[in-house]
């Protein structure tokens, strides 16, 4: 019982817990991967607004070279200086220029572009630099400001340290796309040439100058900087600037395991296709040198729009991750919160479903042991009070049913009863009928050889009792043997009538008429000077097919014996009735006489049975009204106990027809 509802409540909450389960992990994993997207996508979008503050430290750079060279172009003094043809005083003046300024070149070349003053260099001049592309454009009269790329040979013409600085061996990187060169000679500059205009504004010269680069922190410090302030997490830092020439890293706050800058080493191959070779900028989740980070990339062009490098910014992945982590842990606790709750709520909520079927079961158990008394009481309007409902209907048509089991088996038994009783009655009667059909035919032969000798005994015993006087001494000895005789004749005469019956005459007979008759015969005897007749008729009586004759032998017998058992003092009542179902004449015949006792009650019927004295009685009074009233289909039976009167009740079928047997 405990173990059903066990079980049941069990499958519930397991199966609610698979769902749960189930649907959890589907929504964490959805859940984590939204929140992470969220995030990053928000990550990216500040990192691709890190690249344009990047871009915005790097133009102000240009810019910044720009207009000190364009600013000292501009000067009168070195326009009278040039037109004066002093190299001497522009090298000391664009000297000062240059180290003011911190500027790596500043060189002037003349109208035709070949080199006059370079300060970084003076003993190196006279050089054509008039192919140079923004020269070029600067001797066409416009300021021009970009980054280029300066091969070897012209950064040792400028000066050898910077040839030096620039020189770079690539430093193996794993996603690095392949190159065929395994070092950089050239170096990356902000270069700005600017026009030096007379009053007529012909050109004069070209002053330019520049910052190499390679190596040189200054402007992915200050995106660091002013983009990320210095920001660490978990110690390191989270915001990285990086300049590439080409795919090599010339100039990086990224570090390396040794916590070097990074440079030498190359950009992923998948970064170098979409920034280098297709052009287009690049914001994606990237393995930067040891780590991840949100990264965006833009090419770098110079003024013929080539792409020669790239612009990187990027940040540190984990802190977003961490985040997203955090997000998740703090979601994840509190949905393994809610659960534990739900389930608190459904083990107590399974008892409201529980409950109402541990009483159905405790009642069914009740119900198995035999008790239909029983009722299940739930309350719950649902699909378990409908339950409950046809449960408690079955039960009191199972009750009901029962109950008319139990009636039909009594009805059944009393009518075994009856059945019994009657079969045991048809039998008695078989037996008698049989009895008295041999008794019949051994009476008949032995009353046949007697007949005729008694005929001659007694026609010779009155031939001699005509011829003895009266006082003869014979006389009264042939008188007694004529009376004995006689008698004798009328036993066989019985005996006859009984073993075989005349045949009977049938008409319709009144019962009431039969009975009267047979009184009349009789009242007048001696033997019935002190009895009461006492007439119980029913009127309205049918007639009945029937042997008068016959009929009135039998009633005749039986008021006999009844006067004969009352001894001639008493009450003798006849009754007339007709059964219930309109189908017997039923003829009581009554006594107040010493009744029968049990043992002679069996054998009445019998021939000869007679409890009279000798002489008295033939005994085959019953046993011939029996043969008749079994030939009108009806039946004779007696009622007795002893001193308690006797009544033989005949039956009479209203509609029979006499039977030959
Ligand atoms: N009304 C009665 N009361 C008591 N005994 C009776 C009655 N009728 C018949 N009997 C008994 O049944 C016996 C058989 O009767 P029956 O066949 O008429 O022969 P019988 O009258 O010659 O004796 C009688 O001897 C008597 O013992
Ligand atoms: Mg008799």
């Amino acid at each position: 019982m405990k173990l059903i509802s066990q079980s049941l409540r069990t499958k519930l909450i397991f199966s609610f817990l698979i769902i749960i389960i189930f649907g959890g992990l589907l929504s964490l994993s959805f859940g984590y991967r939204l929140v992470k997207n969220t995030i990053i996508s928000q990550a990216q979008a500040k990192v691709r607004h890190d690249l344009s503050s990047a871009w915005m430290v790097f133009n102000e750079e240009l810019n910044n070279i720009k207009e000190i060279v364009s600013l000292t172009s501009a000067r009168e003094s070195i326009r009278e200086d040039i037109k004066n043809n002093s190299q001497s005083i522009l090298l000391k003046k664009l000297s000062r220029v240059r180290e003011e300024h911190r500027l790596d070149i500043l060189t002037l070349v003349d109208r035709k572009g070949i080199v006059i003053v370079r300060t970084r260099n003076p003993g190196v001049v006279g050089d054509d630099q008039s192919q140079d592309e923004i020269i070029k454009r600067a001797l066409s009269k416009s300021a021009v400001s970009k980054p280029q790329i300066v091969p070897r040979d012209e950064l040792l013409r400028e000066n050898k340290d910077l040839a030096d600085l620039a020189y770079m061996e690539f430093i193996p990187t794993p996603k690095a796309a392949p190159r065929l060169e395994n070092r950089e000679t050239s170096g990356m500059m902000l270069k700005v040439a600017s026009p030096v205009l007379d009053e007529n504004n012909n050109i004069l010269a070209v002053l330019y100058g520049g910052i190499l680069l390679n190596r040189n922190y200054d402007i992915v410090d200050r995106v660091k900087e002013t983009v990320y302030k210095e920001e660490k997490y978990k110690g390191r830092e989270i915001g990285t600037a990086t300049i590439f020439q080409h795919d090599l890293r010339i100039s990086t706050n990224v570090k390396n395991e040794r916590n070097e800058r990074a440079i030498g080493t190359r950009v992923s191959k998948e970064v170098s296709n979409a920034v280098l070779v297709e052009g287009k900028p690049w914001v994606d989740r990237a393995f930067v040198v040891n780590d991840w980070y949100i990264t965006a990339y833009e090419p770098i062009r110079n003024i013929n729009n080539e792409i020669i490098g790239i612009l990187y910014v990027g940040m540190l992945e984990r802190p977003y991750i961490d985040t997203t982590n955090r997000v998740m842990l703090a979601f994840t606790i509190m949905a393994s919160l809610c659960v534990v709750f739900l389930l608190v709520i459904l083990y107590f909520s399974t008892s409201r479903i529980i409950n109402p079927l541990r009483n159905m079961v405790i009642a069914t158990q009740e119900i198995a042991k035999g008790d239909l008394n029983l009722e299940v009481k739930v309350d719950s309007k649902d699909e378990i009070g409908d339950l409950a409902d046809s449960f408690n209907k079955m039960i009191a048509d199972l009750k009901s049913a029962n109950e008319k089991l139990i009636d039909w088996g009594k009805t059944l038994e009393k009518k075994v009863k009856e059945r019994t009783k009657e079969l045991r009655e048809a039998q008695a009667h078989l037996i008698q009928t049989e009895k008295l059909a041999s008794l019949g035919k051994l009476a008949a032969g032995v009353a046949h050889e007697i007949n005729n000798p008694l005929g001659g005994i007694l026609i010779y015993s009155h031939l001699l009792l005509e011829d003895f006087d009266k006082e003869s001494p014979y006389y009264n000895n042939l008188e007694k043997i004529v009376k004995e005789t006689t008698r004798c004749k009328e036993i066989v005469k019985g005996l006859l009538e009984f073993a075989r019956p005349k045949e009977p005459e049938t008409t319709s007979s009144r019962v009431n008429e039969l009975l009267d008759n047979a009184l009349s015969l009789l009242e007048s005897q001696s033997l019935f000077q002190n009895i009461r007749v006492g007439k119980q008729y029913s009127e309205d009586l049918p007639l009945i097919t029937a042997d008068n004759a016959q009929l009135q032998q039998v009633f005749m017998n039986i008021i006999l014996n009844a006067a004969d058992a009352m001894k001639g003092e008493g009450i003798l009542t006849l009754r007339t009735s007709l059964d219930a179902d309109g189908e017997y004449l039923i003829i009581d015949f009554t006594d107040t006489g010493p009744g029968i006792g049990e043992e002679d009650k069996k054998k009445i019927f019998d021939p000869f049975f007679t409890t009279k004295e000798a002489g008295q009685g033939t005994g085959l009074g019953l046993s011939i009204s029996y043969s008749i009233v079994r030939k009108h289909q009806g039946t004779i039976e007696v009622q007795s106990e002893l001193g308690k009167g006797a009544t033989f009740t005949i039956k009479l079928p209203v509609s029979g027809e006499i039977q030959d047997e």
